[in-house]
């Protein structure tokens, strides 16, 4: 399973990068405008430290302005995945772009049928939003199940199943067995995938009789 990093910040990408888990950047508007920082130069610095997919979105709505935005985000790096909506118009630039050779994540898919259309749009990612089903009662793993069993149905398709609006370890290990392609998390939820009660104190256990026994490596 591949990790993706849920955020626009410079400071998280380069520390969490250390780590040597981070796969592929996913931005979007929202987290663009906490930086308060120019969009095209986020994602260009973005590209020069990442060598995976780094999702940047289109702001248009309608299909023509999507596919020059989409070019215009492409060619900042070959690495740039286009993020549209999933919506008849971001199908269409989908398609376009997709066609063109570039990347594309089709993003705020809320259900099974959604996805499918993202697939038949050539998508090369597909981001269903499981936190945000969640919040609505909803059950947004479910989602990532359904679209797994239908997307193995057609061994044709090739677009990656990347769980969006993931907040928690739970949802990172619960996507992993489904068999989802990535999942995109925010830097702290990265930070707790690495956090056992019982890693830290036996840790400290041996440290403390290593210590007693005198004895040193180097
Ligand atoms: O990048 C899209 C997605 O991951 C947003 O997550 O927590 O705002 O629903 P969230």
């Amino acid at each position: 399973m591949k990790f993706f990093l849920d955020t626009a910040s410079i400071n998280e990408i380069t520390s969490l990068n250390k780590t040597g888990m981070v796969d592929g950047i996913t931005t979007n508007p929202s987290l663009v405008a906490k930086t308060g920082q120019s969009f095209l130069d986020i994602i260009a610095d973005i590209c020069k430290i990442i060598d995976g997919p780094v999702s940047a979105e289109v702001a248009a709505t309608d299909a023509n302005n999507m596919i020059k935005e989409g070019h215009k985000l492409a060619s900042i790096s070959d690495n740039v995945a286009v993020k549209v909506p999933l919506t008849a118009d971001g199908l269409i630039a989908c398609k376009a772009l997709s066609d063109a050779g570039t990347m594309v994540n089709v993003t705020l898919c809320f259900s099974a049928a959604q996805a499918i259309l993202a697939a038949k749009a050539g998508a090369t990612f597909v981001s269903p939003f499981i936190g945000r089903l969640d919040d609505l009662g909803q059950d947004g793993l479910g989602l990532i199940s359904e679209i797994h069993t239908i997307f193995s149905n057609y061994p044709e398709i090739n677009t990656q199943i990347l769980v969006a609006s993931a907040r928690s370890p739970r949802h990172v290990v619960e996507s992993a067995k489904i068999g989802a392609d990535i999942v995109t998390i925010p830097p702290s939820t990265l930070r707790q995938l690495f956090n056992h009660p019982l890693t830290d104190t036996g840790l400290k256990a041996f440290m403390s009789d290593w210590e007693i026994s005198g004895q040193t490596i180097l």
